[in-house]
């Protein structure tokens, strides 16, 4: 896979690409990732990339010239999937990170300031976003689609994980535990250190609801439930925390 992307802010992405499993993928040409200073293609003798919106309004808009020839200059931008960053795009997540790990090249564009002409979308194909809150600019948004989708690229990281994740319902994970048994008074739970493999697959499969049902009710609502989670869930609901207050069927 190719990546290109457009920012004026170049060096916020240097530490992140030279740094753990992206700085890998990128020595073991899983991935190509190319960032374009888009400043240096104004055509303004200032390297001005900004100005104030027709109509008025606060703040500065993006203009069109230099983020255009800066896609322009970029081999075959024509036929890549073109993404800008925005708090106004569609709202990102795991399953368009999948989608994107198709692709064979993407560019990116980070928005800025206020927002930019709306002209540039004439270029590009979709405008998203990485949540409901506003960052100061798109490179954070850029650099977490970017790690997402080059995690799923093929020898970046351990196939069983991806494909365990291609499977996994619409679940938060059970917490987990390792080593000591007992830190500073905080003991981990005792069905765990006992190793009963089914009283354990029971216990994680409550915690899971549990933090589902307390989180993420939204994800609940797309479970198919088992006969044992129903049973599970209906306690949840009566406010049991602990998995070993449910009574023995
Ligand atoms: N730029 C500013 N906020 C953003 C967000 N939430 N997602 C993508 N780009 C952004």
């Amino acid at each position: 896979m190719k990546i290109d992307i457009l920012t004026i802010f170049p060096e916020m992405f240097t530490g992140i690409f030279s740094s753990s499993i992206l700085k890998r993928a990128i020595e073991n040409e899983c991935v190509k990732i190319e960032v374009h200073d888009f400043r240096s293609y104004s055509l303004n003798k200032h390297g001005k990339v900004d100005d104030t919106s027709y109509g008025g309004g606060a703040g500065m808009l993006l203009t069109v010239q230099p983020i255009i020839d800066c896609l322009k200059s970029i081999p075959n931008y024509q036929t890549a999937h073109k993404i800008i960053t925005s708090p106004c795009g569609k709202v990102y997540h795991q399953q368009k990170a999948k989608e994107l790990s198709q692709e064979k090249h993407i560019i990116f564009l980070c928005g800025h300031y206020e927002g930019f002409d709306e002209r540039i979308l004439h270029y590009i194909d979709e405008e998203v976003s990485i949540g409901d809150y506003i960052l100061t600019g798109g490179e954070i948004a850029t650099l977490a689609m970017v790690d997402s989708i080059v995690r799923l690229l093929p020898n970046v990281i351990a196939q069983e994980s991806i494909e365990e994740e291609s499977f996994t319902e619409p679940l938060l994970e059970y917490p987990q535990y390792t080593k000591p048994a007992i830190y500073d008074g905080l003991k981990v739970p005792e069905v765990l250190v006992q190793g009963n493999h089914e009283e354990i697959r029971k216990y994680r499969r409550f915690e899971s609801l549990k933090r589902t049902f307390e989180r993420r009710k939204d994800l609940l609502e797309q479970l198919i439930l088992s006969k044992e989670d129903e049973f599970f869930l209906s306690y949840i609901k009566k406010g049991i925390k602990q998995y070993e207050e449910i009574p023995k069927k």
